[in-house]
């Protein structure tokens, strides 16, 4: 028992200090030639797939698949696959004509600034968001597609900015603000389907789309759902991750490293104006 709480504690600390060390880079969008060959090999394979969207048999999308899956077609194949399944299921065709304004005023999410490297930002202070409240009025499945509306519009945004020249790569940044983060409105017992579904269907549909998640405010409570989800990360998504607790001395420095002030709100320690 004892033992288990010592492992524990020292697994969580070789997290953090891995996360802090761990340093993300742009998209490699460089392939040698074997991987070339690979790629085109899995293009011919997913041919017969009906694709939703013209993006998902994009070569950038396809190699996202084959670098998930180490390579092995056939998992990269039914990964696709899956993908393809869950869009229909889930009605993520029909997802941009809802009406989100409710959403909109009550759990704002940012996306319209950009990082030094011209990539987008999918910014929000979700510890201002009561998701207990909205559990009890039953519209937890409703929070949850919002989020899901606003990463499909970031991934579009990305490729639009790619297809123009103005980024390289298709990524984006992903800022989650913890402040104000409380057991009682984001720990509740069915608030806790929130982040398995998000990181669920984020390494499954979205694989590697972040270039940076950066989390700042994050509270000693927070650790739970970090163990919860833990456990579904991928490799890149580990990389990724910085996980920075309330000191504003110590995150301001980093989350400003590639980010101008002018491209995150008042409370992310910004500048920019919001209504
Ligand atoms: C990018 O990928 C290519 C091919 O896999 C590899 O040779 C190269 O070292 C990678 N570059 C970086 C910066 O990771
Ligand atoms: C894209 O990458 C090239 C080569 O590294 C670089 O010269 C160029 O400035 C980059 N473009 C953008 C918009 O970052
Ligand atoms: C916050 O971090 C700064 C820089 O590391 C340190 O000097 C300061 O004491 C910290 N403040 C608190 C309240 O821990």
């Amino acid at each position: 028992m004892l033992l288990n709480k010592f492992l524990k504690l020292f697994l969580v600390h070789v997290f953090f200090t891995f996360c802090m060390v761990g340093d993300s880079s742009q998209e490699n969008l460089s392939l040698t030639k074997s991987e070339k060959q690979k790629l085109d090999k899995f293009k011919k394979s997913v041919s017969t797939i009906k694709f939703p969207q013209p993006w998902m048999k994009e070569d950038l999308n396809l190699l996202r698949y084959l670098r998930a899956r180490v390579w092995d077609s056939q998992r990269a194949k039914d990964m696709l696959t899956e993908t393809v399944k869950w869009w229909r299921d889930y009605g993520m065709d029909n997802i941009h004509k809802e009406d989100w304004s409710k959403y909109e005023k009550e759990f704002p999410i940012y996306l319209d600034g950009v990082d030094t490297n011209g990539q987008p930002l999918f910014a929000f202070t979700f510890g201002e968001w009561d998701l207990r409240k909205a559990v009890v009025q039953g519209r937890l499945k409703g929070v949850i597609r919002w989020l899901f509306k606003r990463r499909d519009e970031v991934h579009k945004k990305v490729r639009d900015l790619q297809r123009e020249g103005k980024i390289n790569g298709t990524q984006w940044n992903f800022i989650l603000n913890l402040d104000n983060f409380n057991s009682h409105q984001h720990l509740c017992a069915q608030c806790l389907q929130l982040y398995t579904e998000w990181t669920g269907t984020y390494e499954t549909h979205y694989p590697a789309g972040a270039d940076k998640i950066i989390i700042i405010n994050s509270p000693a409570s927070f650790e739970i759902v970090l163990n919860l989800v833990r456990p579904l990360f991928s490799p890149s998504t580990r990389q990724a991750l910085k996980v920075l607790g309330p000191n504003k001395s110590e995150w301001s420095p980093i989350l400003f490293s590639g980010i101008d002030k002018d491209q995150l709100p008042e409370n992310f320690g910004g500048t920019r104006h919001y209504n």
